[in-house]
């Protein structure tokens, strides 16, 4: 994610942008830029940083003149945040600027074929390849911006909301989108760029969302024209009046930024296997761990050290690893790991996993293991973040930012990582059958959909959520895969609801916490058909005996389940091993719909921090 803004027409460009990128700033804020045309060049001003640093440079380094101009705050994908890789990006001949949000994943070939071609780079980003293939297409086929655009976004591979002008030709904005958005906002004789209409809302309410592979140029006095990018069809504009207020839009219509981000993880975990998973090919694409591939294949165990949420997913990654490539897994809470004068093997792999990527706990934990020698890969959220910049290697989740405090497409995009590395180091070990492998290449292919069908219990949980609201305590159960899942039900409950909850292996009821079962309890049992299925349905049948209160999460078309507990949610069949990305969604929403009910402060709970940089 990242936020772009851009404005033609007769007013300043500058004020309009500057300030629609602190609109923006929720999507991304590691960086930060502008460009403007002056009347006769293209000025540019760009930070590592916030909006406000970049307030603070511009004015000493450009005339902040001009009704042309496009600005970005970054969430970077590929190059470090830093001055350099900021955008906007200028094409080689200076000529061309461009903001980009999004991923072109195949900027690598194309960047190999410009560099053939004569065109060389200063940044490390992906985006600076895109505005010097439109440069390249522009000059060799000596055609307009718009044309160029159009074609080069034929060849490429990604996701993409763009905003292109030439100095040539400062009459026009050229823009387009593929899975990322983009509003146009409609003024008399202006428009207005953005990734949603917080920067437009005070001047226009009029808004043109473009729809995926569509792009439209912007001119200041003539009506704008939309095309399909593949058939250069025409389009007609399609002009919304928003009765939206601005906090609405920041939250994109949804009423809490956690309920955003969990509807947000279909788009997450799909930008997060983006140009990684290639199941056509069969193959697995993951520079961090291709680059230390004999590490990871000579390691004689796995550590893995997180905290909370991303410890859970540490819990998944055991099961996964295990299975797939029969490597030995320990997961650490980092807490406890960096204290205990630990065993640490020259052949062990340590895996941190961290959204933040600053996690006290866990930087310390890295630390710790690097003095001993172990190579350290990290699975962050958060690019340059400095378990990002601490860690010997690593791969990026693509969950965009995470605003609210209970972290929930974190989780998700973790697990996705990690199960693409498990996949790939079980291919090279052979310790998975091809068709076993090929199959979950599909199916994890198919989890965003999936996903996006378990979002679809959502009234059905809440009327369930307004049924256990007033609960003092709530077990969540789980074997295997979704032992993890239960574990992280449980947190999510407490932490935004104040409602104490545990999580346990189901297995484990009859071993204590079975004597804390009466009408008064409810208790989530996750249920899906996969793995130990017979054994958590007798479990049910222990609960029931003894007058629990059951919510099954169970496989769509669960008959046996929905027999005996008192409500079920379904979530769609998949395989054991990928269930968690689906059995976890319905414990968010059921979390979020509590604590909304008994009216806590959803996105910032009491006691937490986003981020905990302390001890
Ligand atoms: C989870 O909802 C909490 N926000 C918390 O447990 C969090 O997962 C933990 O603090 C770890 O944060 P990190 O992933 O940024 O390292
Ligand atoms: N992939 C581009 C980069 O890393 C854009 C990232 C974003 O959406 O901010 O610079």
């Amino acid at each position: 994610m990242c936020g772009i803004v851009g404005y033609i027409g007769f007013r300043e460009a500058y004020p309009i942008i500057l300030k629609g990128l602190k609109r923006l700033e929720y999507r991304g804020y590691d960086s930060a830029g502008i460009a403007l045309y002056d009347g006769e060049n293209i000025k540019l001003s760009k930070t590592k940083g916030k909006v406000d640093d970049l307030e603070r440079k511009i004015k000493s380094e450009i005339s902040t003149k001009g009704s042309l101009g496009i600005g970005h705050t970054r969430w970077a994908t590929h190059g470090v945040p830093n001055d350099i890789n900021s955008h906007p990006h200028y094409s080689k001949s200076g000529d061309l600027v461009i903001i980009h949000n999004g991923i072109i994943e195949n900027y690598e070939s194309l960047k190999k074929e410009l560099i053939q071609r004569g065109y060389s780079f200063t940044s490390d980003t992906d985006t600076e390849v895109l505005i010097n293939l439109i440069e390249d297409i522009k000059k060799s086929e000596n055609i307009k911006l718009g044309k160029a655009v159009q074609i080069a976004l034929t060849q490429v591979v990604g996701a993409y909301a763009i905003a292109v002008f030439d100095k040539n030709k400062p009459n026009e904005i050229v823009v387009a989108r593929l899975g990322s958005p983009l509003a146009i906002g409609v003024g008399d004789d202006e428009f207005f760029i953005a990734s949603d209409a917080s920067p437009f809302i005070e001047y226009t309410n009029n808004a043109i969302y473009l729809e995926d592979e569509e792009m439209a140029i912007v001119r200041r006095d003539k009506p704008i024209k939309i095309r399909k990018i593949k058939d250069d069809s025409l389009v007609n504009p399609y002009v919304q009046e928003l009765q939206l207020n601005l906090e609405q839009i920041e939250k994109g219509g949804y009423d809490h930024f956690m309920l955003k981000e969990i509807h947000e993880q279909p788009h997450a975990i799909k930008d997060t296997y983006r140009g990684r998973l290639r199941v056509n090919e069969g193959i697995i694409k993951m520079a961090g761990v291709d680059d230390n591939i004999e590490k990871f294949l000579n390691a004689k165990r796995i550590i893995v050290v997180a905290c909370g949420t991303s410890w859970h997913a540490g819990l998944v990654s055991e099961y996964i690893f295990e299975n797939f490539a029969r490597i030995p897994v320990e997961v650490e809470y980092a807490s406890e790991f960096r204290y205990r004068n630990p065993i640490i093997n020259e052949n062990d792999v340590v895996i941190a996993i961290s959204q933040s990527g600053e996690t006290a706990d866990t930087l310390a934990a890295i630390k710790l293991a690097k003095s001993r020698g172990a190579f350290v890969f990290g699975v962050c959220n958060v690019v340059g973040s400095t378990i990002a910049r601490e860690t010997d290697a690593g791969a990026y989740t693509h969950a965009g930012p995470e605003i609210g405090v209970a972290s929930t497409k974190a989780f998700t995009t973790q697990i996705t990582v990690l199960t693409l590395i498990a996949l790939k180091l079980a291919k090279a070990k052979g310790t998975i059958s091809n068709s076993d492998y090929h199959l979950t290449l599909g199916e994890l292919e198919l989890i965003p959909q999936k996903v996006e069908t378990a979002l679809g219990s959502d009234a059905h949980i809440k009327s369930i959520a307004h049924t256990y609201k007033d609960s003092k305590n709530c077990l969540y159960l789980g074997r295997g895969y979704n032992f993890p899942v239960a574990l992280e039900g449980a947190l999510k409950l407490k932490e935004i609801s104040y409602i104490h909850a545990e999580g346990y292996p189901a297995a484990e009821m009859k071993h204590g916490p079975i004597a804390l079962i009466d009408e008064n309890m409810p208790i989530i049992v996750i249920a899906t058909k996969k793995g130990h299925y017979d054994k958590i349905v007798s479990n049910i049948q222990e609960i029931k005996s003894r007058k629990g209160k059951i919510i099954g999460i169970v496989t769509e078309g669960d008959q046996t389940v929905k027999g005996l507990a008192d409500h079920v949610i379904e979530v769609p069949d998949t395989l054991e091993s990928l269930s968690p990305l689906l059995t976890t969604i319905p414990l968010q929403l059921l979390s979020y719909h509590i604590a909304v009910m008994l009216d806590k402060n959803v996105d910032q709970p009491r006691n937490l921090a986003k981020s905990v940089t302390v001890e």
